[in-house]
């Protein structure tokens, strides 16, 4: 195909009334992408020679969401983003990109924003059409059974194309008239422009229709050509919320498909919420209930149990989503076991065969092989070795309520449980921290047990003589209860008696508590 002699226009101005948003329609998303990006990836496919994305309604981000989704492709140098400054019609938007092409003369092909799922290879065929034809414009065309919202094709009783009829400009006669027109249109240069300039916005809706075009193309004797397009699918236009959810379910389900024929197992297909750039290694499980969005990359014979979200994250073969995990701009080694009800946030690495357990939360943590967080932990902003053992509620005072600070943990530690290291701090190698301890100060490396804790002390009878008081107070009797067996023995208990000793100090100064 002569691609130097072909330019797209793709209309993206408007703002899309009847999806009540405050974001333009274009902006909003089929699986994880906009509208105008995929008829973007799809224009871009015909490396047209000029390529011009007319824009209005919340203009800028139109154009930073095209601009970013091409900067790296071959074609970023020649797309514009001509302003359409007040929607008057699709018309009047196509006028807008006339500068754009000034000194152009092959042929104009002219897309809507708003139809996500249209193909290359069904433009190029209508290229070739056009092309072969020698038509001065040519038009896709499909039937639908309910033609609702559509402007509809219009012929004469011999067959022949006549004009475009919007659906609110139908004539009761044409109201049964179930060809439509999806809005694809390849036009000559030549023929275009002053066709544009010669529009009327006398019409139900006051507006510049493109489709108006089309009238005239016949009207002047012009070869018109139309190309019926099987799939209502692909050029279905998105004009509400209603619309968008039945192609959401189309394009989801087509992805789900495309990873079941990968080899990957879905337990519920109709549960699992994959975007385009995910991938998924073969012999992989995935139960109900689970988002794979952005870049996600999971691994091969991975098992995800069920009701996960992960975002951008990297899984390694052999992972084990247990119910119940959220991930964000992660990454997952081979054989690590996470979950359930974990949740793995932003700059986490956990190497092969970590394990994060129930109720644990890790950000900007880089866990070393085989090391394990099984219970009610926060790991942020912290270096941990391999071979760790982190005790349950252990916290990494990470914030001093100005500043974010690191906690380094060496390999080979055991923490114990409910310990707080107050960051920036260092624990070495083999170290042993003591349960319920405050680290505030580096443990150096070599096996030394550390432990900080207020001792234990028992107060003799401390609870008949609170309830007494209270009753003398309020005037109700209070039982009390049978003092311990050795307090009975003695003749005299005294007022305070304190029971701590530095034996039982001592004895519990190890470890305590499950880890
Ligand atoms: C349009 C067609 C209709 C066709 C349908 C196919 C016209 C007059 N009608 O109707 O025949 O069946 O698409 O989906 O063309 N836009 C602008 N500026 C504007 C108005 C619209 O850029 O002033 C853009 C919108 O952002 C959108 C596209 O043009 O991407 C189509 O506009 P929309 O208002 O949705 O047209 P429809 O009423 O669906
Ligand atoms: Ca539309």
């Amino acid at each position: 195909m002569a691609a130097k002699h072909l330019g797209i226009v793709i209309l993206a101005a408007g703002r899309g009334t009847r999806m009540r948003s405050d974001r333009a329609k274009v902006l909003h998303a089929i699986a994880g992408k906009p509208f105008v990006v995929s008829v973007l990836e799809t224009a871009a496919i015909l490396a047209p020679a000029r390529l011009a994305v007319v824009v209005g309604h919340e203009g800028a981000e139109v154009e930073r969401v095209c601009a970013a989704h091409l900067a790296r492709h071959p074609i970023a140098g020649t797309v514009s983003y001509p302003r359409q400054t007040e929607q008057r019609g699709t018309g009047d938007a196509v006028r807008a990109a006339e500068a754009a092409f000034a000194g152009f003369d092959g042929n104009v092909l002219i897309l809507y924003g708003d139809v996500p799922g249209l193909r290359a290879s069904t433009l190029e065929a209508l290229v070739e059409q056009h092309l072969a034809s020698g038509a001065t414009l040519s038009l896709l065309t499909n039937e639908l059974d309910d033609p609702t919202g559509y402007g509809r094709i219009a012929r004469d009783p011999d067959g022949r194309l006549r004009a475009i009829v919007e659906e609110r400009d139908l004539a009761p006669a044409d109201r049964a008239l179930r060809e439509i027109n999806p809005g694809i249109y390849c036009v000559r240069a030549g023929f275009l422009w002053p066709a544009l300039a010669r529009l009327r916005a006398d019409n139900a809706q006051r507006e510049y229709y493109l489709t108006d075009i089309v009238g005239m193309a016949v009207d002047a004797g012009k070869v018109v050509e139309t190309r019926a397009v099987p799939d209502a699918g692909e050029v279905a236009g998105i004009n509400s919320r209603e619309d968008m959810a039945v192609l959401e379910q189309r394009a989801r389900r087509a992805l789900v498909e495309k990873w079941m024929r990968g080899g990957v197992t879905f337990r519920d297909p109709a549960t699992a919420y994959l975007e385009e750039d995910v991938t998924i290694g073969s012999d992989t499980e995935i139960g109900p209930n689970v988002q794979l969005l952005g870049r996600t990359a999971v691994g091969r014979g991975c098992v995800i149990d069920g009701t996960a979200l992960l975002r951008d994250a990297t899984l390694g073969d052999g992972v084990h989503l247990r119910l119940g995990v959220v991930m964000s701009e992660c990454e997952i080694g081979a054989g690590a076991v996470v979950g359930p009800f974990a949740h793995i946030r932003p700059g986490s690495a956990l190497a092969e065969g970590v394990h994060i357990g129930n109720f644990v939360e890790t950000k900007k943590a880089k866990i070393g092989r085989a090391t394990k967080a099984s219970h009610l932990t926060y790991l942020g902003d912290c270096d941990i070795g391999a071979g760790t053992n982190i005790g349950a509620g252990t916290i990494t005072c990470n914030y001093d309520g100005f500043a974010k600070h690191r906690t380094v943990i060496g390999d080979r530690v055991q923490i114990g449980s409910d310990t707080q290291l107050v960051a920036p701090v260092t624990v070495g190698d083999d170290a042993y921290v003591g349960a319920g301890t405050t680290v505030t100060v580096d443990v150096p490396a070599g096996g030394h047990l550390v432990v900080s804790r207020v001792p234990q002390r028992t107060i003799a009878g401390w609870v008949a003589r609170k309830r007494s008081s209270a009753a003398s107070k309020s005037g109700t009797p209070v039982a009390t209860p049978a003092p311990p067996k050795a307090e009975r023995a003695k003749k005299r208990t005294p007022k305070r008696k304190v029971v701590s000793t530095r034996g039982a100090a001592r004895a519990q100064g190890g470890p305590r508590g499950k880890r």
